[in-house]
């Protein structure tokens, strides 16, 4: 039985045009579960847009547009954007969707049944661009942190989820499940914040202040509140109760900025308390920086990845991103760094080893990948079958180190170039004597070439793609399992096709 394997990413919302923070949550989440299918695990992948709340109201009224036209706007621009990417997820989930709004509504329903939904009066601070209540304890310095942007005073009556009655109950969850949260130091800042009071939960807002929201199945002039709506995706569109239900998830992959308390406190309660099971795992990535401040559309400092995309190609940006950041950790974006990996490790080593390989074996063998005789084999050669680059790529993909399995991939490249130096072909091939030395490191590059292909097609699956057609060889869903990394020869004595640049050189007005 191939193991299940269910991931889903955060939903976005759609107050603007997607920008580099969501495609790198969005790639990586691709990453990971491609990595599971060359595994053979059975994967399910759950994208999509958040569509409801303040924010995106707010955005609505200043385009002009209803609220609804507004979001079939901005989520075709999320869609266009993942398929541009090549996201490989099973849906695309948006919380407009009637199903997904039905699901909901049962859920307030059974909650309000069970008596742990009621209401009172309520005076607080909401932050629209959280879309959260704070209070004057997240104030530093008497000041709101930039993070809220505008706070507002609110009186209002509303609806609230006895969230507190589950306190401890989600402490010692927490520390009876010690990969619940991932990264370990994560799961200690979510404990620090369970020392203290967690309060109950306001889950609804009157239509008078907010519109654009699902009402409550027992009280139709308020609203959900959008966190509450939102979270409920990933069970409703995991088709609950069905066949072919997917719950619970084994990762929840999200950004440090909202796993206290939405993924870590509000959403396990909410489980809970509808008898449904937890997520097995919240992995919880950093955070894009640009100029030293969290990109962000409220900031208003996002670069936009679609330039990135137009111009080097969808890969090279997945490359980038998987490779400059540590899971878990921020990093720095800059045009100096995305220039300096496309040209020294996409265009030189990668690019360069399949062009050079496959243009020697056109130009030397009539484009026939010759047969290595077993005989003259020497340690060189055998130190490119080794299996040790996949079990470090490997152990390096199951801690979730992708840019440590990516070194690994980039050490193999840098050997399999080193062995182009070493080997000069272009040497071999003058002296009819050394045919069968060149056959030997000819066949040794084919081969090299495509089990590179299959331990880099998770992050570059457009150029696995074009490599596997310059070698002739089918795309299957097959093609690009881990165990097909393993040394085979299987090209030897078949053709291949001329190779055409993988990651061409871009003119600098292009760069600019
Ligand atoms: O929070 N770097 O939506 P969102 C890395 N709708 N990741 C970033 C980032 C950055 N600079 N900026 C944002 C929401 N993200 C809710 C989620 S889930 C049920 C509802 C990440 O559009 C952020 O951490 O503000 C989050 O995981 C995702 O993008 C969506 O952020
Ligand atoms: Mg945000």
């Amino acid at each position: 039985m191939p193991q299940r394997y269910f991931l889903t990413t955060a939903i976005d919302y759609v107050n603007g045009r997607p920008h580099l923070g969501h495609a790198y949550e969005k790639i990586l989440a691709d990453v990971m579960v491609r990595h599971r299918r060359s595994l053979g695990d059975d994967v399910f992948f759950l994208t999509g847009v958040d569509e409801h709340g303040q924010k995106v109201q707010q955005s609505a009224q200043k385009a002009g547009l209803t609220s609804q036209a507004f979001c079939d706007q901005v989520s075709d621009q999320f869609r266009a954007l993942w398929q541009r990417l090549g996201l490989s997820n099973d849906r695309f989930v948006r919380t407009t969707d009637p199903t997904h709004k039905t699901y909901v509504r049962d859920c307030l329903q059974k909650l309000h049944d069970k008596g742990e939904i009621y209401f009172k009066e309520h005076e607080g601070f909401y932050s629209a661009r959280a879309e959260q209540f704070v209070t004057e304890k997240d104030q530093v310095d008497g000041k709101w942190p930039e993070i809220y942007g505008e706070v507002v005073q609110t009186k209002e009556p509303n609806y609230f989820f006895k969230l507190a009655a589950y306190q401890d109950w989600l402490r010692q969850y927490i520390l009876d499940h010690p990969d619940f949260i991932f990264p370990a130091f994560r799961r200690n800042e979510v404990l620090a914040a369970l020392e203290n009071p967690i309060g109950d939960l306001c889950i609804s807002r009157p239509k008078s202040r907010l519109e654009w929201g699902i009402p409550l199945p027992f009280a139709e002039d308020f609203v959900t509140y959008v966190w509450f709506d939102a979270l409920i995706n990933y069970v409703s569109f995991a088709d609950p109760g069905l066949p072919t239900d997917r719950w619970p998830a084994d990762v929840h992959l999200i950004g440090k900025d909202i796993l206290i308390p939405a993924h870590a406190v509000y959403w396990p309660i909410m489980l809970k308390a509808l008898g449904l099971e937890l997520p097995r795992q919240l992995v919880v990535h950093g955070w894009w920086m640009n100029r030293g401040a969290k990109m962000s559309k409220s900031v208003g400092n996002v670069i936009d990845p679609e330039p990135y995309v137009e111009t080097f190609g969808p890969d090279a940006l997945r490359y980038f991103v998987m490779r400059e950041m540590s899971l878990g950790q921020d990093a720095d974006f800059t045009d100096d760094k995305f220039l300096q990996r496309y040209q020294s490790d996409l265009a030189n080593d990668w690019g360069n080893l399949v062009q050079r390989s496959l243009s020697m074996i056109v130009r030397y063998r009539d484009g026939i990948v010759p047969t290595r005789p077993a005989d003259i084999l020497t340690p060189l050669d055998r130190d490119l079958e080794s299996e040790a680059t996949i079990v470090l790529f490997r152990e390096a993909m199951e801690a979730k180190q992708i840019h440590i399995a990516l070194q690994h991939l980039w050490a193999y490249l840098q050997q399999a170039n080193q062995y182009v130096e070493q080997s000069a072909p272009w040497k071999l091939a003058k002296d009819p004597v050394l045919a069968p030395r060149l056959d030997v490191v000819l066949a040794t590059l084919a081969e090299v070439v495509r089990r590179v292909a299959v331990l880099t097609a998770s992050v570059l699956p457009h150029t696995s793609e074009k490599v596997y057609a310059m070698l002739n060889l089918p795309v299957t869903p097959e093609s690009f399992r881990l165990s097909e990394a393993a040394y085979g020869s299987r090209l030897e004595g078949k053709p291949i096709q001329a190779p055409t640049p993988l990651f061409p050189r871009i003119e600098e007005e292009k760069k600019a």
